[in-house]
């Protein structure tokens, strides 16, 4: 291991093992259920019902989603998987409230973000979620350490505190040595890396994920997925990943496949047959299947 995947200490609301996981999978002693009101349900992370999204007008108009329905119960590592142009990038900017569905109901962690104006919803972006592009997003004249102090800044975190707060997460990915450096001048891996940091300043309840992997090898990889799912694990986070990269398969609980504008596998409860992809890749690395079974 090049760098310890451990999340700062900041970061957190104690243990926790959210309402129906595996206790298997959550060892603390001392867990809490955080994921329970007083009448003992809290809504779902995501629920999307028969969602709808096209680009242009006229003739010229493409439907990219036609009807996808999901949803991810709090504390899941769910993964997002499907052939390039099948939607999955659009899928999670409509999951995180930057563009708002045609068609059909969408509510993240309870809220329905299409009732928001935008100011709002960039408020709600900002408490709840945590987003790594595809393209990362990096703000390309500040340093590592800005762009995830940046993240801070905006909660009205102090300079102080920010500072250190985002030196730690850096820390966190392996980069404290990079801190100073603009993006120009990291790989891309390292700034797919300061990218997770800066997903992760804000203590996100959703983290929405767009191939954090892609540029990474295996090791680094490997590290990154440990760094994320601790977040689940200790915090109750929840977990949305598009991804290619069948190394880091064993991560997940669940995987979906989108495909012609609809999901049409999963596992999971009722889920029916695991995409082809996903099949025979899913054991853990120790050799065990993680929580769940194929089919209902
Ligand atoms: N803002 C936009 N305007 C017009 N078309 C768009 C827009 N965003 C996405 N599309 C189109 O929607 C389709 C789905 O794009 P999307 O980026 O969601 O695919 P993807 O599954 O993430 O692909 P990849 O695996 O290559 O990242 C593509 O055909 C794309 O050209
Ligand atoms: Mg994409």
């Amino acid at each position: 291991m090049l760098w310890s995947p451990s999340a700062p200490a900041f970061l957190g609301r104690g243990p926790v093992r959210p309402r129906g996981s595996d206790p298997a999978h959550f060892p603390h002693e001392t867990l809490v259920d955080p994921w329970v009101d007083d009448e003992g349900w809290m809504p779902p992370a995501v629920a999307a019902r028969e969602i709808g999204k096209g680009f242009g007008g006229g003739r010229g108009r493409a439907t990219v989603l036609k009807g996808v329905s999901l949803e991810i119960r709090r504390g899941e590592v769910v993964f997002l998987v499907g052939p390039s142009g099948s939607g999955k990038s659009t899928l999670l900017s409509l999951i995180g409230g930057i563009m708002t569905p045609d068609q059909g109901s969408l509510t993240v962690l309870g809220q329905d973000t299409s009732r928001l104006d935008p100011a709002r919803r960039a408020d709600f972006r900002r408490d709840h979620l945590g987003f790594i592009f595809q393209t990362f997003h990096l703000m390309p004249t500040l340093s590592a350490l800005d762009n995830v102090r940046l993240a801070l800044a905006m909660r009205g975190i102090s300079r102080r505190e920010s500072t250190a707060r985002a030196t730690a997460l850096l820390g966190s990915v392996g980069l404290s040595h990079r801190a100073g450096l603009r993006p120009g001048r990291l790989s891309t891996g390292e700034c797919q890396r300061v990218a997770v940091a800066r997903a992760l300043a804000g203590d996100p309840e959703l983290v929405l994920a767009d191939e954090p992997t892609a540029s990474l090898d295996a090791e680094n990889g490997q590290a990154i997925m440990h760094l994320l799912t601790d977040l689940v694990r200790t915090r109750g986070a929840t977990l949305l990943i598009v991804t290619h990269d069948n190394r880091i398969f064993p991560f997940a609980d669940r995987i979906l496949r989108l495909e012609g504008g609809r999901v049409v596998g999963s596992d999971g409860p009722g889920g029916g047959d695991p995409p082809e992809e996903v099949a025979g890749v899913m054991a853990a690395p120790d050799g065990r299947r993680r929580r769940r079974e194929w089919g209902p």
